[in-house]
């Protein structure tokens, strides 16, 4: 396949759609730079977390100052697994891929995604590590806030039941103690959370290709969307 021009590919959607898998293969496949936009929101989370921030306190006006301050304090950058062949995120130079999937992260990372400062860091992070295309990036507003003139925008959905079995699955797999129920209601609410925002709200870019999941394999839908790139570079 002729890969020049590189695009800039955008992946947003639903939580626990399979949005990193496919982006993540997807990049590979075509040798772009793949980067978990969630996993970014995920850290600063943990960095609240292990520094006994009381997050919910950071939404008040009066403690914007307070929160720049904290924010200034946090670097994000990726780095290679040579093992896995792919980028995992770091806070403040440590490898943290592990526990930003632990569920305390998970319950309150929405509220930390609503912060206008936040985001206003991490998506000029994520611009600068776009900015040479040949990116795929998952997330919530990269079609519609990082990207905007993405050349190719997918917004992904699957079933909530589905969902909750796959992150189940994703989670006992790497020995992370929760139930069905626990997960599944933690989708339902950053649903919820992730749509009735303000602040970049998840939005369905107009230009966006919706890719329903529930029932296609991962090959089957990155099939899908190579075929849309082969179309988009023609
Ligand atoms: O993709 P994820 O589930 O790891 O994302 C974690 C949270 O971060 C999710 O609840 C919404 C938020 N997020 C966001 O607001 N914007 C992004 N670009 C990516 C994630």
């Amino acid at each position: 396949m002729n890969l020049e021009p590189k695009l800039t590919i955008a992946v947003d959607g639903y939580s626990s759609c399979g949005k990193s898998t496919l982006a993540k293969t997807l990049a590979k496949e075509l040798g772009y730079l793949f980067v978990d936009s969630g996993a970014m929101y995920r850290a600063v989370t943990l960095y609240f977390l292990e520094h006994k921030i009381s997050i919910s306190s950071l939404q008040t006006d009066s403690n914007k100052e307070l929160l720049n301050t904290y924010l200034d304090k946090i670097t994000i950058n990726f780095e290679k697994n040579t093992d896995t062949n792919s980028y995992e995120v770091c806070l403040n130079g440590r490898n943290v891929e592990k526990e930003i999937r632990q569920m305390d992260v998970s319950l309150n990372v929405s509220t930390v995604s609503t912060l206008k400062e936040v985001r206003q860091k991490l998506v000029a992070i994520q611009q600068e590590l776009g900015k040479n295309k040949g990116v795929v990036m998952d997330g919530r507003d990269i079609g519609t806030v990082v990207f905007p003139d993405a050349e190719l925008k997918i917004f992904m959905t699957a079933d909530i039941d589905e969902r909750a079995r796959r992150r189940f699955k994703e989670l006992t797999d790497k020995n992370i103690a929760t139930t069905l129920e626990e997960v599944k209601e933690n989708l339902r609410q950053r649903d919820y959370d992730d749509t009735h925002r303000n602040e970049s709200p998840l939005l369905q870019a107009k230009d966006a290709i919706v890719l329903d999941n529930t029932i296609l394999s991962q090959k089957e839908s990155l099939e899908f969307v190579l075929e849309l790139f082969v179309e988009r570079r023609v």
